[in-house]
């Protein structure tokens, strides 16, 4: 039996460099190995948890299956499908939710963090999600979850769920951990924080323009070039880990050893970096071109996906409802 993997991103927008490199370069490492069977879905119930405008939904599920595609997830070796799809990840949500306590849930970092940047949408919805995103990885038993490690935290509510369901219900649901890659922490250019599509002037997107891509490098915060020691944090420490992380660790020292000597000119970096971002970017923006030219493609890709995920889905129901008592 292969072993499970699932992943997700949020119907919040396109896609950014912090999505790609976190998130999309593990499934993508994932979908080339034999030893997994991968499933990667457009998580557009949890964009309910935050206020959301219909329209933009509606096509933003769209618009991250085609950044999946394009960035090379291949609907012949992977099941790509819509959450929303699904209807069995929110029956189950419901039953782990019955042994989810309120109390966990509220002491999330990501819940405060949403309750204080939407004080007027402290909903259970949101309260809820990692118990849905739980359902989303256990209603297909998956063993291996590639995300950021910004959600290490909700990985752990899904393995305390997981045990407390198979000690009270004897399911058999697997504890999930985390695949990471080097870029499961990217960071923000706006110099503090991690790159974010909810922070404007944080994140550069998969599809941006080498105008734009110049202009948003170029804002990056830095400071006179120079000193005794590289700072690890702050904006400075921020751009030399895009530098590694896009360029190479090798570049990265390089200018590292010119702070503390010469001085560096972050003109010159910045440049560079732009160019190289965009030189990584360019087959993914060739390839979105090509696959929105054919919208049948994209819904095909939608239906047969649904289809895929739908099966595995209902035959764990099926199970977890006997077990409860409710079939
Ligand atoms: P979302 O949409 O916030 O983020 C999607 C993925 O991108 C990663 N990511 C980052 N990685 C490195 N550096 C960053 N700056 C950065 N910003 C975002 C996230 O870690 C994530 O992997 N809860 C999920 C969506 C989800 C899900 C799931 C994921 C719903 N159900 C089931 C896995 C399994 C989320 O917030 O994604």
């Amino acid at each position: 039996m292969k072993k499970r993997v699932l992943s997700g991103i949020r119907a919040t927008g396109r896609l950014h460099l912090g999505n790609y490199l976190g998130a999309v370069k593990g499934m993508l490492e994932l979908q080339d190995d034999q030893e997994y069977e991968t499933l990667y879905m457009v998580a557009d119930l949890h964009t309910l948890t935050t206020p959301y405008s219909v329209e933009e939904l509606r096509q933003n599920r769209r618009e991250v299956l085609i950044d999946y595609l394009a960035a090379g997830i291949d609907p012949e070796k992977s099941v790509l499908f819509l959450q929303a799809d699904v209807c069995e990840h929110l029956e189950l949500a419901y039953y782990l939710s019955s042994v989810a306590t309120i109390a966990r849930m509220q002491h999330l970092p990501t819940f405060k963090d949403k309750v204080k940047q939407y004080p007027e949408h402290n909903t259970m919805a949101l309260l809820n999600y990692p118990v849905l995103m739980a359902a989303d990885i256990l209603v297909y038993q998956a063993e291996l979850v590639p995300v950021g490690i910004d959600q290490e935290p909700h990985l752990e509510v899904a393995r305390q769920l997981a045990r407390k369901f198979n000690q009270m219900y004897d399911t058999n649901f697997p504890e999930p951990q985390r695949f990471a890659t080097k870029g499961e922490y990217v960071p923000s250019l706006s110099g503090e924080g991690k790159m974010s599509k909810s922070v404007p002037g944080s994140y550069i997107s998969l599809t941006d323009d080498l105008q734009t891509l110049r202009k948003r490098v170029m804002s990056a915060p830095t400071d006179s070039g120079q000193g005794a020691a590289v700072p690890q944090d702050g904006p400075v420490a921020n751009l030399f880990k895009l530098v590694e992380l896009v360029q190479g660790v090798e570049r990265r020292r390089e200018y590292e050893a010119q702070y503390t000597s010469t001085g560096v000119r972050y003109g010159d970096i910045k440049a560079e970096l732009a160019e190289a971002i965009f030189e990584s970017l360019r087959p993914f923006q060739e390839k979105r071109a090509e696959i929105i030219a054919d919208p049948g493609y994209v819904d095909q890709v939608i239906t047969d996906g649904a289809v895929k995920a739908r099966k595995i889905a209902a035959a764990t129901l099926a199970d977890v409802r006997q077990k409860l008592g409710l079939g």
